[in-house]
This record gives C-alpha cells, structure tokens and sequence, in this order.
C-alpha cells in the first residue's frame, strides 16, 4: 500500500505492506487523514508512537471498512468509519482496534469524517469529563481558530451562550464568532486579562494549550472553583504558578494526552461522544470547519500551511484521490 514516509522532515509517498487485522481489530481503507500538530511533532523526531502503535504518521482517519478480525461485533466490510489512531492515518489501510472506530454520521462526507475524532474526543474529554462542564458555565478557549478551538466552539455553542476565545488575527477572531462564540480577543492587539477584568467577566472554565505566561493570566481570570485544562503548552511547558490563587478560589488545574491512551480508555470516551456529540452532528448542530483539503502527494504543503499557523480549522490529507 501507499503511505506518508518521511526523512530530514521531509514528507514522501512510499510503499509498504500491511498486515491482517488481529481478532478485535477491523482494517479501514482509508479515504481521508485529518493533520495534527502532533505529526509535525513526529516528523521533527520529537513525539514517537506509543508502543505497539504504527510507526506511520496519522492520528485519525475515515473510510470504509475493508476486513473484520475474527471477533469484530460492532462493523462489517463496507461500512463507513472514522477512527482515532494511536497512528498509521497517513497511508491508503490501517488496522485499528474496534473500540476507536466509529460510524461516518449520515451528513458528514466521507472525506471530511477524516477531521472530527481527534479534536471531538478531545474536547469532549478535556471540556465534559476533565473540567466537568455545566449547561451555562463561562468557557474561555485559548487558540480558538485552531482544529481544537473551531471544535470547542461548534460544540460548545449547544450548551452555552458565553465562549470567549482568544486568536491570533482580527480575521480568526471573526471566524469565531461567526461558528459561535461570544465574542474573540486579538491577542496579539489585546491583553485577554485586562479584557475579561474590564468587563468583569470571570471563567469557570479555561481550555489551555499556549501555558508559558498565560497560567499567571488564566489564574487571575479564573471564577471561584474555576478550572484550568491544559492540552498543549505551545509557548513553553514550564511557568510559575501563584498558589495563592488555587487555594483561595480552590481551582483545579489538569491536562491530558489522548494519543497515550490504551484502546479501552479511547474506547470509553469514544463511547460518550457517540452518545452525547453524534447526535448534534445528525441534527446538523454541529459541522467540522474544514480549511483545506491536501493530496497526498501535496502532503508538505499541508505541513507547511498547519505550521503558518494560517489556517482556520482542520487541515485534511486525501488518501484516497481520484
Ligand atoms: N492533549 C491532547 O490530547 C491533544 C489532542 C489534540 C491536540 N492537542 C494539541 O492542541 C493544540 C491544538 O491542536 P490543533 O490541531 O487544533 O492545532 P492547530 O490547528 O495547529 O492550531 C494551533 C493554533 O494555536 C495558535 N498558537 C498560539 N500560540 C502559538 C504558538 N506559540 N505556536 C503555534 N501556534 C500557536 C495558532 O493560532 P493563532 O493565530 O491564534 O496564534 C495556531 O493556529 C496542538 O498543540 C495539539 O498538539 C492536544
């Protein structure tokens, strides 16, 4: 089969076998790949796969099932899938745990299916489950246009009428609001601080994945029993924290990685999101922001536009072509 190879951060279409599917597992072929940063990330060398998973570059996929290990309940040969992957996106057949697949809903196009578990679970997992979200609760979503923002905010606009997001551009922001935020900062025009202590606004909840000197910021803004959730630290891993601040509004501050994740948990989460997210997406209350569609030969164009940073949404590589 075709896959994404790459050397010297140089990503090529190479050939390589690919093996049966084992007993619980099902073989999708692949018709689209969502980008992430992450496999950008392994490309430099710097997030190797977790063990056992594919050395191929690809955190997410959608197509149509191929072949069904020997003990696969859940899909038959044909069916259109989605899945999130431990890794192997990047190539035209992966083999995955059934517990991370998913059915295509029936309004999304097989193409775009590519681009909603990453962000979905992820979300759904730092938002619902980590900061314990409320119908109505205040949310602030750093990096708002990102892949992760664009889903933060199409999902969230279902349950509450107060998202705040931060972004890079007066065009971003715009964006935002347009999907369905409250309203968006510039941040590089404005202080997100000096905004939300203007107007008096506190957050009960922070989706976070800049870190560096916004943790001083975030913790200042944050509401009594407030929550932080950190999914990147794009600015740097390391910040001084103002225990103060935790104790007195008794905050809570976590994170998570979802590509470390055994099949089990990933299948727990993909589970809640079936129940609670696919539902939306079939009654049209939620739909991808989809900026780009890539293929695959094309492959470092669309490294090059996620790195830009100039990119609004979800990047897509097309496995399958034409
Ligand atoms: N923990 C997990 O399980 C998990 C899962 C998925 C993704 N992630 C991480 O979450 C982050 C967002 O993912 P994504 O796929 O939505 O990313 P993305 O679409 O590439 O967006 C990242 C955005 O962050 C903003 N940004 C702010 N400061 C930045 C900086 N110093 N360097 C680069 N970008 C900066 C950029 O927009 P502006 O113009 O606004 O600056 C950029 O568009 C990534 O770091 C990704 O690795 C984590």
């Amino acid at each position: 089969m075709k896959f994404i190879n790459y050397s010297n951060e140089e990503l090529f279409v190479d050939e390589v076998s690919i093996s049966n599917p084992t007993d619980y597992q099902i073989q999708i072929k692949v018709f689209s790949a969502g980008i992430n940063r992450a496999d950008i990330l392994q490309k430099k060398g710097h997030y190797p796969p977790p063990k056992g998973e594919s050395e191929i570059i690809g955190l997410e996929c959608a197509g149509t099932v191929e072949k069904v290990g020997n003990l696969v309940q859940k899909f038959k040969i044909g069916d259109q899938v989605c899945a999130i992957l431990g890794g192997g996106g990047y190539a035209e057949f992966v083999n995955v745990d059934e517990k991370q697949v998913m059915p295509v809903p029936s309004n999304i196009d097989l193409l775009d299916a590519g681009a909603l578990p990453e962000t979905i679970l992820t979300v759904y997992e730092n938002i619902f489950n980590i900061s314990q979200f409320k119908e109505n609760e205040t949310v602030l979503i750093h990096g708002g246009s990102s892949g992760i923002g664009t889903t933060a905010i199409s999902i969230l606009k279902n349950y509450t009428k107060s998202i705040y997001v931060t972004a890079g551009t007066d065009e971003k922001c715009q964006k935002c609001i347009a999907l369905g935020a409250t309203d968006a900062i510039n941040y590089k025009t404005t202080d997100f601080e000096k905004y939300f202590g203007d107007k008096k606004i506190k957050l009960d909840i922070i989706l976070d994945m800049i870190g560096g000197s916004y943790l001083k910021k975030n913790l200042k803004i944050l509401n009594f029993k407030g929550r932080l959730t950190f999914i990147a630290a794009l600015e740097s891993i390391k910040s001084e924290i103002n225990l103060l601040y935790v104790m007195t509004k008794q905050l809570k501050i976590s994170g998570s990685t979802l590509r470390s994740r055994t099949p089990e948990e990933k299948g727990k989460i993909v589970k809640q999101v079936l129940k609670n997210i696919w539902p939306l997406i079939e009654e049209g209350k939620y739909k991808p922001t989809i900026y780009q569609t890539f293929k695959m030969e094309d492959v470092n164009l669309a490294h090059n536009l996620l790195e830009s940073s100039n990119h609004i949404g979800k990047i897509i590589l097309d496995i399958k072509g034409e």
